[in-house]
């Protein structure tokens, strides 16, 4: 047996696999976001250690596997986020987590200190206010006390291995999120950390993820219920540990997640950055590989936002029928043609990451007429978030990053329809995998192969992972999306100016 643990944003998930894949038990417990300031995020570690432990425990109490039969342990989680504890292990301050927007003035600091164009040659981005670097500035500058105590640096789930095995490590997936990480050599860098005056002794051991870190404490053991001596891998941040779990392991191979926010990732076995810093290339959980990645803010978010404030109707009906609120809409939305009778839908509600870099755009209906209904809209919502997440496929193609087969995940990957629109924009075959456990099974089978179950990542995925539908694009879609899509763009540099003109209202 395997387990994956998923520190997630909203709560900690638990799964214990067998050897092929199936589950044994899923707990998840949740905890709060505190955001105190417009713009602010923290997380309590204390918070995350308990549903961890926690869920492991009621993972093994459901499941009644023998602790002795676990051969190993891997962790996922949330990028970005900045754990701090002082020389005996405690925690400092919360965390100040990936979705946190308070650095900006520490990103200038960054690219001053770096120089623009060497810190992507370096860290393969741009200084942006998710990363951990610019958060790191942030307590130094803003609570000097705090910082003088600072013993370790962690990332969120690195936290929980700390917890687990006693020792300060991470890994290669992760720690390209800290902006600290030489990408391409997968190492630290000693230049940044020189240029930013971060004390290297600050940072863990960095491992490919899927070593062995570390063996389970008798304490952590005590708490948790598993066997001393288990050990636990390296594991990767959640978009990387989510391309395991979904195959997404050899060139040619992506995955799209519609969640709240959208995620386009591309394997690549070769390391490409864009030199306009619009996708994200970081290493991937695969040893010497890395992966490219677009990040779009509102996704799945415009369409939740339409059900909770637009689509009352749908919500009651669905309520009525017992089905999904989104099973419905999408039921309205096929019932109108191909885009949307002229309505065209810009997902900007909390700015954009991927492509314009922007936190000052926001949402646009444009083209409406009188003759809308609510099904158009969902109709648009949905094609403006296809035409975004073209966006990123237009940035990967442009950087030579091959895309032959696309998956599909996160809630908005369920949707046919949605999922149509994906191969019709993208000119290329869309599939869902027959598991909804994407993180958690990635991390289990990075430490199937820590143990020796498995001779390779892709070997593991090869005989674990199955992809279920299939989708092609349709030639007349594709046609009229190719003719729509130039508008969409042009929209968003039409409107440039408005939308900073508007943060001065
Ligand atoms: C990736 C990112 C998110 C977080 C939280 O850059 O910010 O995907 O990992 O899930």
């Amino acid at each position: 047996y395997l387990i994956g643990v998923d520190l997630g944003t909203t709560g900690t998930k638990t799964v214990l696999f067998d050897e092929t894949g199936k589950i044994f038990g899923s707990v998840t417990f949740e905890y709060p976001l505190y955001q105190e300031h417009n713009g602010w995020a923290e997380q309590e570690p204390e918070d995350w250690w308990n549903a961890a432990k926690n869920s492991i425990k009621a993972v093994l109490d459901q499941s009644k596997v023998n602790p002795a039969e676990i051969k190993g342990l891997g962790i996922s989680g949330q990028m970005h986020g900045l754990v701090m504890l002082d020389k005996d292990g405690n925690v400092l301050r919360r965390s100040i987590i990936w979705c946190d927007q308070r650095t900006a003035k520490e990103c200038e600091q960054i690219t001053e200190a770096v120089g623009a164009k060497r810190l992507i040659e370096i860290t393969a981005n741009p200084a942006l206010t998710g990363f951990t670097a610019s958060k790191i500035l942030w307590v130094r500058n803003n609570e000097p006390a705090i910082y003088e105590q600072c013993a370790h640096i962690l990332l969120p789930k690195d936290f929980i291995r700390y917890r687990l095995t006693g020792e300060f490590a991470t890994e290669v997936s992760d720690a390209s999120g800290m902006q600290l990480l030489d990408v391409p050599n997968r190492c630290w860098s000693e230049e940044v950390l020189q240029k930013l005056h971060i004390d290297r002794s600050l940072l863990g051991k960095v491992y490919e993820s899927p070593e062995i870190t570390g063996v389970l404490t008798n304490k952590a053991a005590g708490e948790t219920g598993l066997k001393p001596g288990t050990p636990v891998v390296g594991g990767a941040g959640d978009n990387a540990a989510a391309a395991v779990g979904t195959g997404v392991v050899r060139d040619g191979l992506a995955f799209t997640t519609i969640g709240s926010s959208g995620v386009v990732f591309a394997h690549s076995s070769s390391i490409t950055i864009d030199p306009k810093g619009r996708v994200h290339t970081f290493c991937c959980a695969v040893p010497g590989a890395w992966h490219v990645m677009g990040v779009h803010q509102a996704a799945g978010l415009s369409l939740k936002w339409l059900r909770d404030n637009v689509c009352i109707p749908e919500m009651a009906e669905a309520e009525k029928l017992g089905v999904d609120p989104y099973v419905v809409m999408g039921a309205e939305a096929e019932k109108v043609a191909l885009g949307s009778e002229r309505l065209i839908y810009l997902p900007y509600l909390n700015g954009e990451r991927t492509p314009h870099l922007d936190p000052n755009c926001r949402g646009v209906f444009f083209g409406l007429s009188g003759m809308h209904r609510r099904p158009h809209l969902i109709r648009a919502v949905m094609e403006g978030v296809s035409y975004s997440l073209r966006d990123s496929i237009r940035i990967l193609r442009e950087m030579n990053v091959e895309i032959s087969e696309m998956m599909a995940c996160g809630g908005g990957g369920k949707s046919p329809l949605w999922r149509q629109m994906l191969a019709d924009n993208y000119h290329c075959r869309v599939k869902t995998v027959d598991t909804q456990e994407g993180p958690a099974l990635g991390v289990a089978i990075l430490a199937g192969v820590g143990a020796g179950l498995f001779h390779s990542v892709p070997e593991a995925c090869e005989a674990l992972i199955h992809s279920d539908v299939v989708q092609d694009p349709i030639a007349e879609n594709s046609n009229y999306y190719d003719r729509a899509y130039p508008l969409y763009q042009k929209l968003y540099a039409d409107l440039k100016n408005s939308f900073d003109q508007l943060t001065t209202l």
